[in-house]
């Protein structure tokens, strides 16, 4: 479906055609003075220079030929050459009833719909979830509904951490504690264990006990080089027991991202391309894009227009190990086998902005990705406590999601036995499902790029920009609709009617938006452009809904006409929530 503004833009096009001026000025916008106008265009002024004539007269002019417009019921001239436009009710009623029919509301489907990798959670094996990845997760996931909807294809990959020091560090530290395991047997010939040696959260006491002694003691840290080394050229026993912490360590992260409703299509890690590396290093020094530089090999990605020094990109050290790098490239080269991605999205710490440029000007040179296939990175900033430092628990060590996500619950929770007569079942599950929007809504409803203060006492709350308020919304939507079946009323043949009075039009209109909205946030990756829509909504319906009877409305097909509309914002709204990544509940 054409966009609403788009349609607007043609009606006055025409009119400074007809009026002999170019059709290109009619270019319509949404209101900066909503107390004068709905819309407006300002092609007169543009037009002023070219055609020799005050502004006004042009705009004027315009005014005039649209005097029995159908789209426009107002079109005033202003001072000092403004077009003021109020859209017709019986135009917008048109347009809403299509949207209402249309498939995913109107919204235009890409007619070259591409494939699109999306490379993000990557979370690190044996290390718990911290709540720097709860960026990475929440808005990965948005990114890659927001893209599915817009008519994409999209694979979702968790990237894991799965094969570097930190596993060599585990070991180590297992190595420590267990020194009988059969793993560490150097002449064990048979079978390994089913079960793995350890749980999730003795592996999570291993790691960062080891991690820290491995700072403080050079021949501990030597000894988890060399456990890593072993590791990756292949030693059996370390083998088994890297395959024992995917296991545990995979099935705690699906459960964690579970709860917040992320879900990867690939769960592959950086241990899937470990093979590729021999091939991708000859490849680079096969076609001389890699020189040995004090024994590294390096490919330069220096540009001429560079303001800022980038250094040469790695590929191996001068001991011959691969780097964090090596596994990226290798990564690229798999998934351009695999898949033939036409982009490919990064959501990562900000931080690794510079090596990501690395990155992509090494994978362009060296002809790893081809000239059609983009390369993007979503950098996110840092998620900070009051304080405006990274988020950390109260004793200031790092906070694990899984506590963030439980806090969230508590506190949801407390706020709705707060204000409602609820049975506790029922008030436990809706707290956990709400939890979950303040949470996204509170980062999402950000620009990815920026820093936020994560402030549970806002996100939490049923008032203002906030995920329980977007909820509270729906939810009371969808009470009067079910209100209006129990009184025998069918909510699917009810049939739109004009809007009634200011505050219905205003949310006609704001439905009408969702179009251009949705491909805007598709085409800028930009979830907080879906937060932003959905909390005008909200506020255009809230607003509505305190200035008109609905239930109450005597008038049966004007009643359901209203009905028609509620339905509508509902479904608009849920569909909303679904690209952010969270649901609503039937009551709250
Ligand atoms: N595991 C990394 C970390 O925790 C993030 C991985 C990002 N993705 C990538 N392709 N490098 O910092």
């Amino acid at each position: 479906m054409k966009k609403l503004l788009d349609l607007l833009s043609e009606e006055i096009g025409q009119a400074f055609e007809a009026t002999g001026y170019d059709a290109a000025l009619g270019k319509v916008t949404v209101s900066n003075r909503p107390d004068l106008c709905e819309y407006q265009c300002n092609g007169a002024m543009a037009g002023a220079k070219q055609y020799r004539k005050a502004p006004v007269m042009i705009a004027g002019e315009v005014a005039e030929k649209l005097a029995d417009s159908k789209v426009f019921k107002e079109a005033a001239a202003v001072a000092p050459g403004f077009l003021n436009l109020k859209v017709s009710e019986s135009f917008l009623l048109e347009y809403v009833r299509d949207m209402a029919a249309a498939e995913k509301f109107g919204l235009e489907i890409s007619p070259n719909p591409g494939k699109i990798i999306i490379d993000y959670g990557g979370a690190n094996v044996a290390k718990p979830l911290h709540v720097g990845h709860i960026r990475s997760a929440v808005i990965g996931e948005s990114i890659k509904r927001i893209c599915r909807y817009a008519g994409h294809e999209v694979i979702g990959d968790v990237h894991l951490g799965d094969w570097g020091l930190q596993m060599g560090l585990v070991i180590t530290g297992l190595k420590e504690r267990n020194p009988e395991l059969v793993y560490f047997d150097e002449n064990y010939q048979g079978e390994y264990p089913k079960e793995a040696p350890f749980t999730i959260s003795e592996l999570e006491q291993i790691y960062p006990a080891a991690s820290a002694r491995s700072k403080e003691d050079p021949d501990y840290k030597a000894r988890a080089m060399e456990a890593t080394f072993r590791l990756q050229n292949g030693d059996r026993g370390y083998r088994a027991l890297w395959r024992h912490m995917m296991d545990v360590s995979v099935a705690d992260l699906k459960k964690n991202y579970g709860s917040l409703n992320v879900e990867f299509d690939l769960w592959k890690g950086e241990s899937d391309v470990h093979e590729l590396i021999p091939e991708l290093v000859s490849y680079v020094k096969d076609n001389h894009y890699a020189y040995i530089s004090e024994g590294a090999l390096v490919v330069d990605v220096k540009e001429e227009t560079d303001t800022k020094e980038i250094p040469p990109c790695m590929i191996l050290k001068s001991d011959g190990a691969s780097l964090y790098n090596t596994t990226d490239l290798a990564t690229i080269m798999e998934r351009m086998r695999l898949y033939q991605p036409d982009e490919i999205i990064y959501v990562v710490d900000k931080r690794q902005d510079l090596y990501f440029e690395q990155v992509f000007r090494c994978a362009r040179k060296t002809k790893l990705v081809p000239p059609g296939t983009e390369l993007k990175f979503v950098g996110f900033g840092t998620m900070n406590g009051s304080d405006g430092k990274p988020f950390k628990t109260r004793d200031g060590g790092v906070m694990r999601l899984e506590n963030l996500i439980r806090d969230t619950k508590v506190e949801m929770l407390r706020k709705i036995r707060e204000g409602r007569e609820m049975p506790p079942e029922e008030a436990e599950k809706v707290a956990d499902i709400v939890a979950v929007a303040a949470l996204k809504y509170g980062d999402l409803s950000n620009q990815a790029s920026k820093d936020y203060v994560f402030d549970i006492d806002r996100f939490t709350s049923f008032e203002g920009d906030t995920g329980p308020y977007i909820l509270y919304t729906i939810v009371r939507i969808k009470s009067i609709l079910s209100k209006y079946r129990d009184q025998g009323g069918d909510t699917g043949r009810a049939l739109f009617r004009q809007a009634g009075n200011e505050s219905e039009k205003a949310l006609m209109m704001e439905l009408a938006g969702f179009n251009a909205m949705m491909q805007n946030a598709a085409e800028e990756i930009a979830p907080h452009k879906v937060c932003a829509y959905v909390y005008d909504l909200a506020n255009a319906f809230n607003h509505f809904y305190h200035e008109t009877k609905i239930l109450a409305e005597e008038d049966e097909t004007r009643r359901a006409g209203l009905i028609a509309l509620l339905d509508l914002t509902r479904a608009v709204l849920e569909a909303c929530i679904d690209v952010l990544g969270f649901s609503a509940p039937e009551r709250m």
